[in-house]
């Protein structure tokens, strides 16, 4: 009986992962655990710093076009090459469209949505030359429901689902597939602020199908299989990992 490694095919797969926040550090153990090589990258030295033994770290900001090409050519050289691109960096500002000031749509659109085409367009490059890729981003929920106090954030998870449908047609034939996952409301530093708020836990709960919101564990699964060999005819999908929340 082969084991779930073997099944997932991700022994020595080099993987990129930008994002050692909540859910990406949960993939990067995941991905370790799988016998991947794994560079983690983050603009905060304490996330990378708190990810311990088994992955190489670079601090590196994501916002410029430098930076996203600093990362790719810092996974070729410390990894030997790249085949797996998880994107998990993101940034919310919870105030009504009116109140929204030029600058905090902006800074949003900037980290949550053009680092992913730059870090994705300097990744595709040596993907689509390699002949071989695996693109996962991170979605929301929010780029479909229309969640008060969400617009730049929600803009942008909408521009990631439609970013990720034209990078998955335009690489599958070389190879390279592009799909994102989309979680609901999961805790980490992103929504524990929000979270703790009273009466906002119980109220995104009570929404929730599955009666719970979600943990990063629920959403490592999901990752490592778009990014194993099993999944190499899915393309372009957006997989809501949501206990039901986009249901209702
Ligand atoms: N937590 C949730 O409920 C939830 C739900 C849906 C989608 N998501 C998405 O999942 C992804 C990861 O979220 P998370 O919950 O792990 O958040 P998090 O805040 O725990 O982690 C985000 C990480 O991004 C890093 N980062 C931010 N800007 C950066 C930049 N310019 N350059 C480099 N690194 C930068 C931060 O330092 C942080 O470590 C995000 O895209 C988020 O929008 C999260």
């Amino acid at each position: 009986m082969p084991s779930v490694n073997d099944w997932l095919g991700l022994s020595g797969a080099r993987v990129l992962v930008a994002g050692a926040g909540g859910i990406g550090s949960a993939c990067i153990k995941e991905f370790v655990a799988a016998g991947a090589s794994v560079l983690a990258v983050d603009r905060d030295d304490s996330r990378l710093a708190a990810l311990g033994p088994g992955a190489a770290t670079e601090r590196l900001d994501l916002t410029t076009t430098e930076g996203c090409d600093d990362a790719v050519a810092a996974a070729q050289d410390r990894l030997g090459g790249l085949d797996v691109l998880v994107h998990s960096i993101g940034v919310n500002h919870r105030v009504p469209i009116l109140e929204t000031a030029d600058e905090d749509w902006n800074r949003i659109l900037e980290i949550n949505l053009t680092s992913a085409f730059r870090l994705g367009r300097a990744a595709g490059r040596v993907m689509v030359e390699a002949g071989f890729g695996r693109q996962i981003y991170c979605s929301s929920v929010s780029s479909i429901l229309a969640h008060p106090d969400h617009g730049p954030y929600a803009a942008s998870k909408g521009g990631i689902n439609q970013l990720v449908r034209v990078m998955a047609r335009e690489w599958a034939s070389r190879g390279v597939t592009v799909n994102a996952i989309a979680p609901g409301y999961v805790e980490t530093e992103l929504t524990r602020t929000h979270l703790d708020r009273p009466g906002v836990r119980e109220h995104y709960t009570s929404m929730v199908p599955a009666g719970r919101l979600g943990t990063v564990n629920d959403l490592t699964g999901p990752v490592l299989y778009l990014a194993s060999r099993q999944a190499a005819f899915v393309t372009g999908h957006v997989l809501y990992v949501d206990g039901g929340r986009t249901l209702v």
